[in-house]
């Protein structure tokens, strides 16, 4: 564990698109660095260190496991390799935080979960927007109940992309579809705010890869909430994030799932916007969070535990077997 006037010293395993935010956010941190980064061609490590101030490139995955000096680890490759990675990573004593979603099923998310426990190491799925200031502010406000019971979350995710049967999103081999990459984000709503739900209906499209490209759920419970939930690949849509509750509403503007302004608007009708004056793009936050539970020797985040992860998975599974979905 580093000591506290010790940097914390980062290694990023794929350096493709989100880990280029992730390393822009990584500059804004005071106690920690981008040490290491490793690709399967170095040159590409070697220019991203030039971009992100990084000290040492890679041209293969398993020598940043193997740095001594590396004391965490962030795999930002597709979704179908975060599990493989991840357990090379912990057997190598390394703090893992990995990527949404954490793996490709159930099955594989308890493996990973196992690992860590086993090896006795931090291991955290990269939900980054669980630890934005405007999610954690929500998710107060809710708890304090002025509003009364939630009735009810409707969030949705979409854009729409060229389809290409190559690419991450379309590519069944990489983990593609709509409700993995990005269906992730109104379940991880509704799972945050109600909890799991009693009954789950689905229905979604396909590409021709046989990847999902979008998916309609809705989610029932017990006490009467509903959630109403949409990812597609297919269209634009507003991806916002509306909680009705008994005596107000509350509107998580576009996009919900980044740094964005929440609208509260009360029972007389009165409307309240804060905006959190997030300057960074917003993984600071899940990063910040993880250097503390580094530091504090835990292997678990009390704000994303593995529980969460493993039911956002099972939920998931639940959604893929409704609509006859299956990575292998
Ligand atoms: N938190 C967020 O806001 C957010 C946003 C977007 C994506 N994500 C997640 O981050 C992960 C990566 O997404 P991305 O958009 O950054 O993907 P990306 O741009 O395609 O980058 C993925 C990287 O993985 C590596 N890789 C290893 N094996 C690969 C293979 N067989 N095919 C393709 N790439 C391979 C490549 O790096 P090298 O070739 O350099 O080794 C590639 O650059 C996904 O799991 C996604 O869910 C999160």
């Amino acid at each position: 564990m580093p000591s506290n006037d010790k940097k914390i010293k980062w290694g990023i395993l794929a350096p493709g698109r989100i880990a280029q935010s992730f390393a822009q956010d990584l500059l804004s941190i005071n106690d920690a660095e981008l040490h290491a980064v490793a690709s399967r061609d170095l040159k590409k490590a070697e220019a991203f260190n030039q971009t992100y101030q990084g000290q040492v490139a890679y041209g293969d995955y398993q020598s940043l496991m193997k740095d001594p000096l590396v004391d965490a680890i962030y795999i930002a490759t597709p979704h179908a390799f975060h599990k493989t990675y991840t357990l090379d990573c912990l057997e190598h004593g390394k703090a893992v935080l990995c990527e949404k979603p954490l793996g490709l099923n159930s099955a594989e998310v308890e493996e990973m979960l196992q690992k860590a426990k086993e090896k006795n190491v931090l291991l955290m799925e990269a939900l980054w927007t669980y630890f934005l200031p405007h999610y954690q502010h929500l998710l107060d406000f809710l708890k304090k109940g002025s509003y009364g019971k939630v009735l009810s979350v409707e969030a949705d995710f979409g854009f729409y992309r060229d389809f290409d049967p190559n690419g991450r999103l379309f590519d069944k081999k990489l983990g593609g579809g709509s409700l993995l990459d990005i269906g992730i984000y109104p379940i991880f709503a509704a799972l945050s705010i109600l909890g799991m739900p009693d009954e789950i209906k689905a229905k979604a499209t396909f590409f021709k890869s046989g990847a999902d490209s979008s998916c309609d759920m809705e989610f029932n419970y017990k006490n009467g909430a509903i959630a109403k939930l949409k990812s597609t690949l297919l269209k634009e849509t507003p991806t916002t994030a509306v909680i009705t509750c008994e005596k107000g509403s509350i509107k998580l503007n576009t996009q919900f799932h980044r740094p964005t302004s929440i609208c509260f608007t009360d029972a007389s009708g009165k409307e309240d916007t804060i905006d959190f004056g997030v300057t960074t793009k917003g993984y600071n936050y899940e990063t910040m969070h993880f250097n503390e539970l580094i530091r504090d020797g835990k292997t678990e985040s009390p704000i994303m535990p593995h529980e969460f992860s493993r039911k956002l998975m099972q939920l998931m599974d639940e959604v893929k077997e409704i609509i006859g979905l299956r990575y292998y």
